[in-house]
């Protein structure tokens, strides 16, 4: 059976104090509080603070994520963080392929591909993040946008390699805007996802494949977006940053 999974996203939120505080919290509300069973919490955070908050956590349905890493495998690249490093903090898993890393830093499927190899090479999990922006929905390319990403970012893996990743829709035109998409949008793609997949590595490997939404996501409209039978968790990034508003989210997350 696939997995549960809520994800945070903190992207370039919290000092390191805050963001050692932050998981702090999240990690005592998943051992004092009832609701959150078996649910996979995955805590996206700045490189800087992966080592603390991996090392910190104790839940053992915690893990922590980085939100990129490089194309290479290390030497003369200032200022990159390799896959190998990442790993060597006991973060499990990387967010690629994010929407804000392709429209503000030029990252290409060909870039992808590399930091999906590094990732695989280090025995990271991937969240792989695709999405349209507003104006391909409007002119009804999503789907086709969507599908793209997911050829080119994802599908010269083999079947043993995919199932190292779980894969994040977002579209753009809901990311940090307060809109969402509806239950039935999200259910529609996220079916098509899994379509895709299963036309590549077949049906029991789509079956097996996670599929999160992400975008606006919050406490008050987690349940609708996650009693979709297609919608397998979710990828928060503004709700992920108080511990008690992610924590409701991973409650709904266990309810559905
Ligand atoms: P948001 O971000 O929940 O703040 O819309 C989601 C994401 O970008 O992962």
């Amino acid at each position: 059976m696939r997995k549960k999974i809520v994800a945070g996203n903190w992207k370039m939120n919290k000092t390191f104090a805050e963001g050692v505080e932050l998981a702090r919290e999240v990690n005592e509300y998943l051992r004092y509080k009832e609701g959150g069973e078996g649910v996979s919490v995955i805590l996206g955070t700045p490189f800087i603070h992966l080592a603390k908050v991996a090392h910190n956590v104790t839940e053992p349905a915690i893990a922590v994520a980085a939100q990129n890493c490089a194309t290479e495998k290390s030497g003369a690249y200032t200022g990159e963080i390799s896959a190998e490093m990442v790993a060597s903090t006991g973060a499990k898993h990387v967010i690629l392929g994010h929407s804000e890393r392709r429209n503000y830093y030029g990252e290409t499927s060909e870039i992808l591909v590399k930091k999906v190899a590094r990732a695989l090479e280090n025995n990271l999990g991937i969240i792989f993040c695709v999405g349209e922006v507003l104006e391909e929905r409007e002119s009804g390319k999503h789907f086709e946008v969507v599908k793209a990403q997911l050829t080119e970012g994802l599908f010269n893996l083999s079947a043993e390699q995919f199932a190292h990743v779980v894969i994040a829709y977002e579209p753009v035109w809901a990311i940090g805007t307060g809109k969402t998409a509806t239950p039935e949008q999200a259910q529609e793609m996220h079916a098509f996802i899994r379509s895709v997949v299963s036309t590549q590595y077949g049906q029991a490997v789509a079956d097996e494949t996670s599929i999160l939404y992400g975008g606006s996501c919050n406490a008050k409209n987690a349940d609708e977006i996650f009693s979709q039978p297609d919608v397998d968790g979710g990828l928060i990034g503004g709700a992920s940053l108080k511990a008690a508003d992610f924590f409701e989210i991973i409650k709904a997350r266990a309810r559905h």
